[in-house]
């Protein structure tokens, strides 16, 4: 199956009850059993849901994964891949991940042993210095949020498997998405998402997700999944699904987008420098077009000005709200510094306050140009 088929098929049948085509929001939390330990497939949602198998089945499918796992939102899959390991482990992650991530593992799992250490995982030789004996985990994202660095995946894979004791390898795929970027047939063991963002793409559902290589993690994670109880309600698992569908059309057209209004920074005075991951300037470019089918939807713009000049052009424009998150039909703008990466103020991972962070949504790209333009004269004025 081609990806734009697999997004509107895979997973999903007609129901076997009604023969609805889409799959129902099946909005219960218990099973009739016919006799004492004889379920029909389910027997409580907090194990298992028909909607959300579903979304699990095609998400695995989309990810060439063994299989897929859904949760309440990014951070909770997050979490729950977490849980993995052990006190004394130690994890290698990247410098510029998620700013929920790094707060997850600084201010909440550290207080359970887990030792972590962050490196600019686009540079091999920093990610290979890294590790470290106890290292039972790479946690990269590539693209990374907010400054769209890129991780060369299958390189990572291979110094992994080079351990005595191989790390396993995650990768947030969430600025990607599978229509990009499949990091398990890159060598990468979990794939974890926010399908808060381009899975859902509409900016209605907060919602996480995960997708393994090799069968024998299903067990696991579903035990973790079950026994932690991070699951989205059926509902949540609907809204995704829906989203899915169209996941190829939308993420190609936020990309065709994205690279264009980057090329259109770049020719700005007040703009310092363009953050995007194929833009010809980019060191990484051809890295990045040999691991991504394009760019993606997601660019980052220093401002010459400063913090001053980018709080001026994310409240200066109109059309492109003022907002976090990211992945949706609408354009979002937003300083990172003091928005979605706070947390990071005064670590290592704090971010360039003149920084801003576009979304770049599926409006008519002219209409995007004409409203960055007038919010960046207003900025430099
Ligand atoms: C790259 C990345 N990973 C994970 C998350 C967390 O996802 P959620 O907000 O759905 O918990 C986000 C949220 O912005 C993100 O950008």
């Amino acid at each position: 199956m081609q990806f734009e088929t697999a997004c509107i098929h895979a997973g999903q049948r007609p129901d076997p009850v009604t023969g609805a085509v889409m799959t129902p929001i099946y909005q219960t939390s218990t099973y009739a059993q016919t006799a004492i330990g004889a379920a029909r497939g389910y027997e409580y949602s907090r194990t298992g849901n028909p909607t959300r198998t579903a979304l699990e089945d095609g998400l695995a499918a989309l990810e060439a994964g063994a299989f897929g796992l859904a949760f309440a939102s990014g951070m909770a899959a997050i979490d729950t891949v977490l849980r993995l390991l052990r006190p004394g482990d130690h994890v290698l992650a990247g410098n510029d991940v998620y700013g929920g991530t790094y707060r997850l593992f600084e201010r909440v799992l550290r207080a359970y042993g887990l030792e972590f250490t962050y490196v600019d995982t686009s540079d091999l030789a920093q990610v290979d210095a890294g590790l470290q004996r106890q290292t039972a985990m790479i946690w990269l994202e590539t693209p990374s949020n907010p400054l769209l660095s890129i991780s060369d995946i299958s390189a990572i894979a291979q110094l992994a498997g080079k351990q005595a004791r191989r790390p396993l390898l995650v990768v947030d795929n969430t600025f990607a998405t599978p229509r990009l970027q499949r990091p398990l047939e890159l060598g990468a063991d979990i794939v974890v998402h926010s399908t808060t963002k381009y899975l859902g793409g509409h900016s209605d559902v907060v919602g996480g997700a995960l997708a393994g290589r090799d069968a024998a993690l299903r067990e696991p994670l579903a035990f973790l999944q079950n026994a932690v109880g991070a699951i989205p309600g059926p509902m949540d698992c609907f809204l995704v699904l829906r989203g899915l569908k169209t996941l190829a059309l939308r993420v190609d057209r936020h990309a065709e987008s994205a690279a264009a209004l980057a090329e259109f920074l770049a020719g700005q005075p007040g703009v310092a420098r363009v953050l995007y991951p194929t833009l010809a300037s980019n060191p990484q470019a051809a890295l990045a077009r040999r691991q991504m089918r394009s760019g993606g939807g997601m660019l980052s713009f220093v401002m010459r000005g400063g913090e001053a000049a980018a709080r001026l052009v994310a409240e200066g424009t109109r059309l492109i709200t003022l907002a976090e998150s990211l992945g949706g039909v609408e354009s979002l703008i937003e300083v990172p510094f003091a928005m979605t990466h706070a947390s990071t103020a005064g670590s290592p991972l704090a971010v360039d306050p003149g920084l801003v962070r576009l979304s770049v949504g599926l409006e008519h790209v002219d209409d995007l140009i004409d409203d960055l333009t007038t919010a960046l004269a207003a900025a430099e004025g």
